[in-house]
């Protein structure tokens, strides 16, 4: 009874120029050969029957990440006609799951990140099914490093036991994207996590939360599940989906919600790969502290540098640079100190701006 939900459908436009429009993160090759799509997937082997793995996406991502990951049954792809953000996305797999098995338990996971113990991360699942069987929402939990404003804080409250190798505490409080000054207090007290973005819960259970704090959502949602599987399906969903008022589950759901646990994931090596400084926690560098993606890179006097080409053949030097970021990609070159690699995302948002 045991299920993998893939939310695979998100922009990402921290990673610009590499990450655009039609290739958004999930579908780039960053820290091995498979992309991170593929290495979401893959990493659920062993856990999950390929028949229990779910991928909803929309439309027009559809095509290239079945083709990514051909080993999931292509009537396993749920697709939206356009993104509605994550709460329609847990809402409509946790009713077509419920069709296919009541008693099902879902993990609903992202595909844009990197996991780097892949064993630890089966074994954290493992354990949240256990709490969730006893109607917990659970979360998983990142020990946080820094007043991240991107990410949710979850509040520790009291232990509630132990499952498998796992201490799983109550939470207090779910806090999505507080501003900086908040998330300095947060940090401070020293009893929050980082929301990992990854949730398991039974599907019953998670429905119950979604009547009652997103009844309108909820009612599509019913009518949608009532078509699902017949020929209706792709006409009600055409008609119902774009009414939908974009939410995440982190404010529509997780804000509010009753009954949260969080299983602290300490060991797992998580990263969202959030900005191109992140890959400098992902990937080892030369002796210099160098990383090249994909590049031929050639340094002298070159330190703390990451240089990334989309074309393998693109000779890169530098000489007497420190802490850069470089990425030649299409039609664009980026070049950033590291500290400021926050700022690609505006600088998307200002180019959007000017066509
Ligand atoms: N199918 C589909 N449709 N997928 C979506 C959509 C959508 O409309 N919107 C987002 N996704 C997918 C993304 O591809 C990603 O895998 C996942 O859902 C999470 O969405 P993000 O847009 O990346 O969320 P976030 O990073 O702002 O915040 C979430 O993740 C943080 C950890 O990285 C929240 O859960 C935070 O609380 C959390 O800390
Ligand atoms: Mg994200």
């Amino acid at each position: 009874h045991f299920y993998a939900v893939i939310m695979a459908g998100g922009g990402g436009t921290r990673l610009w120029p590499l990450s655009r429009q039609n290739r958004p993160k999930q579908m780039l090759r960053l820290v091995s050969d498979r992309t991170l799509f593929q290495m979401a997937t893959d990493r659920l082997q062993g856990l999950f029957p390929v028949d229990h793995i779910y991928v909803v996406t929309v439309a027009d991502q559809a095509t290239e990440l079945q083709k990514q990951s051909p080993n999931i049954p292509a009537e396993n792809y749920i697709l939206e006609p356009m993104p509605r953000g994550t709460a329609s996305v847990v809402g409509l797999a946790a009713v077509v799951l419920q069709k296919r098995d009541p008693e099902a338990v879902m993990a609903v996971l992202t595909a844009d990140h990197y996991i780097e113990n892949v064993a630890g991360f089966q074994q954290i699942l493992s354990s949240a099914q256990e709490l969730a069987r006893k109607d917990f929402l659970v979360t998983l939990g990142i020990q946080p490093t820094f007043p991240a404003t991107g990410y949710g804080y979850i509040q520790r409250g009291e232990l509630l036991g132990h499952y498998g190798q796992h201490d799983a505490y109550r939470v207090l409080r779910f806090k999505e994207k507080p501003n900086e000054e908040t998330a300095r207090g947060l940090l401070q007290r020293g009893d929050h996590f980082w929301n990992s973005g990854m949730f398991i819960w039974r599907v019953d259970r998670i429905q119950e939360e979604f009547s009652r704090q997103m009844g309108e959502l909820y009612q599509t949602l019913e009518q949608i599940a009532k078509s699902w599987g017949t020929a209706w399906q792709t006409e009600t969903l055409k008609k119902l989906w774009p009414q939908i008022k974009p939410q995440t589950i982190d404010y529509g759901i997780m804000e509010h919600a009753q009954q949260v646990a969080v299983l602290p994931g300490a060991d797992l090596g998580w990263s969202d790969v959030g900005s191109w400084d992140s890959l400098f926690d992902v990937l080892p560098g030369d002796p210099n502290g160098n990383i090249h993606i994909s590049a031929m890179h050639l340094g002298i006097d070159t330190r703390d540098t990451l240089v990334c080409t989309e074309d393998p053949n693109r000779l890169v030097v530098t000489i007497g640079v420190k802490n850069l970021i470089i990425v030649d990609a299409g039609d664009a070159l980026l070049v950033c100190p590291r500290d400021d690699a926050q700022k690609v995302r505006e600088l998307v948002k200002l180019l959007d701006q000017n066509g």
